[in-house]
């Protein structure tokens, strides 16, 4: 069965991709893409390194290349990410001496930039992640907005004017404060708090994105019913933007092969938390993978090198037991 028509009636089914999946349009990797997703994510491909390494250099080869195929294929297309602290080019806060720039001239970098990429697939991406895990724990501890670049710069301004010129470049997409590890509390409060003020203010966000990038333990299936439940006051949309399971408890595990009894658990667990989803289908809009197979995962070289089996589909492109467990029996 196809994942996207099991969950037809309760939300958008998709995953994250990198180009290279597709670079044969009706090879296995496509053709899974095709079968089972109706929501796709450029995994790299729209994130400013790669859509303008050079001040006013644009190169869109490789988010067209995504963006022809979930055309060609009639698949929603989503938007990731306009201003993060990751993968964008040093450029964008220095200037020619190599000092910080002021804050104008930031906004200024930063209104060009969203134009361009935002109004380049004007009214074809659905949804755009404007900001991408804009808050930091402090050691561990409770924190508050991430020490990047831009907040140095800018302050909390920045996230305000992200979300309003991304508004000004497509009035139709649906703008999304995006963050992970929503499900701690401080965090959770902080988030809900944040996007609060933001609406206070007209800002135009229309959702939070969760990115679920969990483990096999943790968080708790009530952890995740509690977080979306925290939001619903918000009147926004939610998304799951990030799914996967490492099969890990820390950071230093390593496994040759992924134990029969792991494989289980990780199937019983995927299987209780998109219980939970559909529970919610009225609050989340999109559930989305972060890849669709074990080779494909970022998880493999994240936080370190090791094999990790997060996903639905194995290095072959065989359905794993966690497949099956979110597909109706016949
Ligand atoms: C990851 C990509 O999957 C990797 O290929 C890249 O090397 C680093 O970024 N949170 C995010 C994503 O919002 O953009 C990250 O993607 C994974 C964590």
């Amino acid at each position: 069965p196809s994942l996207k028509d099991v969950f037809a009636g309760d939300f958008k089914l998709g995953t994250a991709l990198l180009v290279n999946e597709i670079s044969n349009p009706n090879g296995p990797d496509a053709q899974l893409l095709k079968k089972h997703f109706n929501s796709l994510t450029a995994g790299n491909e729209l994130k400013w390194d790669a859509t303008e390494p050079r001040n006013g250099e644009f190169n869109f080869t490789r988010a067209d290349q995504i963006f022809q195929f979930t055309m060609n294929n009639g698949i929603a297309f989503r938007g990731h990410t306009l201003i993060w602290h990751s993968q964008t080019p040093d450029w964008v806060f220095h200037d020619a001496n190599g000092g910080l720039v002021s804050k104008e001239v930031l906004f200024e970098r930063m209104k060009k930039h969203i134009d361009t990429v935002v109004g380049r697939y004007k009214g074809k991406i659905y949804a755009w992640d404007v900001v991408n895990e804009v808050i930091e724990p402090a050691d561990g501890k409770p924190g508050g907005l991430r020490s990047s670049l831009w907040y140095q710069i800018a302050g909390e301004e920045f996230i305000e004017k992200a979300f309003v010129y991304a508004h000004e470049a497509d009035p139709a997409a649906k703008l999304f404060i995006n963050d992970y590890n929503t499900d701690q509390p401080w965090k959770r409060q902080f988030l809900h708090d944040l996007i609060k003020r933001l609406q206070n203010k007209g800002v135009p966000v229309d959702g939070i994105g969760h990115q679920m990038h969990i483990g096999i333990q943790s968080p708790s299936v009530l952890d995740i019913d509690t977080t979306i439940n925290a939001f619903k006051d918000l009147g926004i949309e939610q998304q799951i933007t990030e799914l996967d399971m490492s099969v890990y408890t820390n950071d230093t595990d390593k496994y040759d092969a992924f134990p029969l009894d792991l494989q289980k658990k990780q199937a019983a667990r995927y299987r209780e938390i998109f219980n939970v989803f559909r529970k919610h289908k009225d609050e989340i809009t999109a559930v989305i993978f972060w890849g669709k197979d074990d080779q494909n995962t970022w998880l493999r070289t994240f936080p370190i090198v090791r094999n990790n089996w997060p996903l639905l589909f194995d290095e072959r492109l065989q359905a794993k037991y966690a497949y099956w467990a979110l597909v109706p029996r016949t």
